[in-house]
């Protein structure tokens, strides 16, 4: 896997026009109302009891933002690209929110240099699938997330059943090969990066020791990102969202999404 230079050159080249990607793309769109909805429920969990929480891999800030409007706590964020973080400065101070946010250049998997404690840490939209050391990741979560802290992430999975669907249909058997090995160069607006998938096996195994699992959501399960824009915009409207927001609890489709959300607590 590439390392963390080129990985964050190659964010801060597509950062410009990240947003606009995302937003054109409605399974992008589903898949992050699934993930800040969830991270909302954990939030009213705390009952007012929380002063900030962490994001990993924040990109131009847009579910931080979605957060600091809707709720009085502060989110301190890290991600390796300065493109992405000079972005999502500039976003927060826009709203207003400056004093809410704190933006880090830093790693996932160096996240005991912080030396906090937070009641919430989470990380979406693939931004751990770039992380080339993965077990410190897993170790320096330790050292931030509270004893009674939730850790939610979604996370780029080996077994999508309409990338498996699709792939059949397009007799593109190499695209299922490298999908089920786990190293795939995901389109990050006009670029590639090269990123390693997790099966929900692997996840559950890599966590389990320390880490008890609450929820897994499958995202993306019945049309997945890359697929998207082939369909029409009215396909989507209602219908689509809600199948979708429906089945990504449901076993086996929660295991079964482009990507999956977790919700982990500490042992
Ligand atoms: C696909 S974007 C997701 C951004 C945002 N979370 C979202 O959903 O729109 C991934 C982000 O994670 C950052 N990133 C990638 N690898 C990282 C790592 N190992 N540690 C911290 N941030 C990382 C990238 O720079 C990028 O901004």
């Amino acid at each position: 896997m590439k390392d963390y230079f080129e990985v964050s050159d190659i964010f801060s080249k597509a950062s410009p026009v990240y947003d606009d990607k995302i937003s054109q793309n409605k399974t992008n769109l589903i898949i992050r109302d699934i993930e800040v909805n969830t991270l909302e429920h954990y939030i009213k969990e705390f009952n007012g009891n929380l002063d900030r929480i962490l994001e990993i891999g924040c990109g131009t800030g847009q579910e931080a933002l979605r957060i600091m409007k809707k709720f009085d706590i502060g989110v301190d964020c890290i991600d390796i690209s300065n493109g992405m973080l000079k972005i999502s400065v500039n976003k927060i101070k826009n709203h207003g929110l400056s004093d809410k946010f704190r933006p880090m250049r830093l790693a996932a998997s160096n996240l005991d240099v912080l030396k906090r404690r937070y009641k919430i840490v989470y990380s979406f939209n693939g931004a751990l699938n770039t992380e080339p050391q993965f077990k410190k990741f897993i170790k320096s979560i330790e050292s931030v997330l509270d004893d009674e802290g939730v850790l939610i992430f979604s996370i780029r999975n080996r077994y999508c059943i309409s990338d498996f669907i699709y792939s059949m249909l397009k007799f593109n058997g190499r695209r299922i090969k490298e999908r089920i090995k786990g190293d795939v160069q995901v389109p990050v607006a006009e670029f590639f990066v090269e990123s390693r998938y997790f099966s929900y096996n692997e996840i559950l195994n890599l966590f389990n020791s320390d880490f008890k699992l609450i929820r897994a959501y499958g995202l993306g399960i019945i049309i997945f990102p890359y697929i998207s824009n082939f369909f029409p915009n009215g396909f989507f409207d209602n219908f689509m969202g809600k199948l979708e927001k429906s089945l990504s609890k449901v076993f086996p489709f929660n295991m079964l999404g482009d990507e999956i959300l977790y919700v982990f607590k500490k042992r």
